[in-house]
């Protein structure tokens, strides 16, 4: 190496070509400038093999990097178990990549309920009408109305609902009574078997005819009383009966029951969807916040139930607030929904069994007794 610096060749230097040139000065070589000259020297070979070693571990980088295979993911660490098994960090990368809609609920549901085709059938929002026939459940799911009835009348002891229609109806008719005083409002019928409606559709057409039967009594099998979620309400005082959405006093109750998860199922405007006349005394049990999202939208059962749900899957939620009474829509996988929110979608049925994705907790589901299954969440 010494060989290609001239200055430390060793080799005295006025004794060099210079020496032919005296006008010239001659370098004075000390111990003091070979030190420095070997100083400088080594900085430079330092310089060049730091140099040469980024070089050489660049090239090494790069190697390995084409060496990858492009369909293994990079993780984000980098980190690989030694089986070649992807590791955790590495599927977090992997959740990254564009993947379907499926995949994404899947991954990402706190939970998965399984449910069979039977359950399409049971729950407060089967839509049951002259499409719909109910399934009437293998177990008794009725209580009876009479030991409940602090501010209303039943009108016979068999009187029967689901629990929930009767806690709810038991809330409503006591609010009713502190709020008005009114502690009348007689349920005529709630529960009926098929047998019982055989005998009212034929009584009506024996007093009134076929057509009027068929516009206020559905088809036996086909009638909301079989579900123990529909009542019949008039006002009884004094002995007489008044229609409970006419009666003077309980005007109360006509604002306030789709607070309580309880609709008019008949309304007038409805009818031609529906196929039942207008019915003011027949009240149908749906839960919250149901009730109040078919009022606020103007949807009878049918309308909500066949047409406006199965268009909110989990991914674009009825949202809707108790307190302001806003609805909006939004995925309910990724919406962190305040305490006055509940968020509801529908879920089709896949036949034999059906995977019910959980977005949060607590929820509630029912069948719809068409095609599926609404979930509620609270
Ligand atoms: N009145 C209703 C339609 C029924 O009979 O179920
Ligand atoms: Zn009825």
């Amino acid at each position: 190496m010494d060989d290609k610096n001239p200055n430390v060749s060793g080799v005295p230097l006025k004794y060099t070509a210079n020496a032919t040139s005296p006008k010239k000065p001659q370098r004075r070589v000390t111990k003091m400038s070979r030190r420095r000259y070997r100083k400088d020297y080594g900085a430079v070979i330092a310089l060049v093999l730091l140099f040469a070693v980024v070089i050489t571990f660049s090239v090494i980088l790069i190697i390995r990097n084409e060496k990858k295979a492009p369909d293994a993911p990079e993780t984000e660490t980098g980190i690989v178990t030694e089986s070649g098994a992807e590791s955790e960090s590495e599927t977090e990368s992997e959740s990254d990549a564009p993947e379907t809609k499926d995949e994404s609920i899947r991954r990402e549901a706190a939970e998965y309920v399984d449910l069979t085709e039977a359950d399409v059938h049971d729950g407060d929002l089967i839509l049951v009408n002259h499409n719909y026939a109910y399934v009437f459940p293998t177990e008794d799911v009725l209580l009876q109305m009479k030991p409940r009835a602090e501010h209303f009348l039943v009108s016979t002891l068999d009187t029967s609902l689901r629990s929930a229609a009767l806690d709810a109806f038991v809330s409503l008719t006591n609010d009713l009574y502190d709020a008005t005083g009114v502690g009348e409002v007689l349920v005529v019928s709630s529960f009926r078997g098929e047998e019982k409606q055989r005998e009212i559709y034929q009584d009506r057409v024996d007093r009134y005819g076929p057509e009027y039967a068929a516009a206020y009594v559905a088809n036996p099998g086909y009638s909301e009383h079989h579900t123990g979620l529909a009542m019949d309400l008039t006002v009884y005082t004094d002995g007489a009966s008044y229609d409970i959405e006419t009666y003077g006093r309980t005007e109360w109750f006509m604002q306030n029951y789709d607070r309580y998860g309880y609709v008019l199922r008949y309304p007038e405007d409805k009818a031609d969807i529906t196929l039942i006349n207008y019915e003011g005394w027949h009240y149908r049990y749906v839960g919250l916040p149901h009730s109040l999202i078919m009022d606020s939208l103007d949807f009878c059962l049918e309308e909500y139930i066949e047409d406006f749900l199965p268009n909110h899957t989990i991914d674009s939620a009825v949202c809707y607030n108790g307190a302001t009474g806003e609805i909006k829509y939004v995925d309910a996988l990724s919406y962190e929904k305040s305490a006055d929110e509940s968020l509801v979608y529908y879920v089709k049925s896949e036949g034999g069994k059906t995977s019910v994705p959980i977005a949060a907790t607590p929820y509630e589901i029912s069948g719809d007794n068409v095609a599926g299954f609404v979930v509620t969440i609270k």
